[in-house]
């Protein structure tokens, strides 16, 4: 269980907005490895958002190398980049992104849309998902029928659905009350029991406790520990 899964090598990012240049991330070196669960912690505009981003390859960093499982991401172009990302990553934001007009199943089914998994066994993996995350009698809801914390299981079962190599979550509880917080963390952690990479960024304490290891992001620069 050592293999590198993300090896991230002096990540640099800067956002040129006009003549103002401000650089976030100034040198990160993270390394992580197959079945690990960490945590990135930092204060609200350290840059969190912006290296999982990197890492999810929603996005580009403006100097530095990135490997994934091998892979030197930063040397693809942007149709490869995509392509890495649908196979690769699996993706849970804070506000759920759920399309509203369809039933959870279909929610989850949709990152096999384009791979030519046919519907009946997309269907079927889907359901298998929603299981996993305990939402199974809750396929035909639409997300407005769906409280808080099970639109973040249903957004969970979507970022599983294509076997990713790393789940990323983005402040995942940070629209959920307390309680439905912790009822996704237990998700996260016993996916994590049984073998899933997940990187998961929070500002808050309580939920990076769920995680293994934990790194802080400081000055655009990252560390391992909780500061
Ligand atoms: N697309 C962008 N263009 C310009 N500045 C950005 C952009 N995205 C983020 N920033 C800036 O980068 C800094 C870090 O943002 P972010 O990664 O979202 O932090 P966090 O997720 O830790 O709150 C902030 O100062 C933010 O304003
Ligand atoms: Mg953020």
């Amino acid at each position: 269980m050592d293999e590198e899964i993300i090896k991230l090598v002096n990540i640099r990012k800067i956002y040129f907005l006009g003549k103002v240049s401000i650089e976030v991330l100034k040198g990160i070196d993270l390394t992580v490895k197959k079945g690990e669960f960490v945590a990135i912690m930092g204060p609200s505009g350290s840059g969190k958002s912006t290296l999982l981003n990197i890492i999810g390859c929603l996005d580009r960093p403006t100097e530095g190398r990135y490997i994934l499982e091998g892979v030197e991401v930063t040397e693809r172009d942007d149709r490869e980049l995509a392509e890495i990302r649908n196979r690769k990553i699996g993706f849970v934001f804070q506000s759920f992104n759920l399309l509203p007009r369809m039933p959870a199943w279909k929610n989850v089914e949709l990152p096999l849309i384009y791979t030519g998994v046919n519907a009946r066994e997309r269907k079927d993996l889907a359901m298998k998902m929603l299981e996993k995350v305990g939402l199974l009698e809750r396929a035909e809801h639409r997300p407005s029928e769906l409280s808080g914390g099970e639109q973040q299981r249903v957004a969970i079962a979507r970022a599983l659905i294509n076997t990713p190599s790393v789940i990323l979550a983005d402040e995942p509880t940070g629209n959920l009350d307390s309680r439905s917080g912790h009822e996704v963390m237990e998700i996260f952690k016993s996916l994590n029991k049984e073998g899933a990479t997940i990187i998961l960024v929070t500002h808050e304490r309580d939920v990076a406790k769920y995680a293994e290891r934990v790194v802080t992001i400081k000055d655009g620069i990252c560390q391992d520990g909780c500061f």
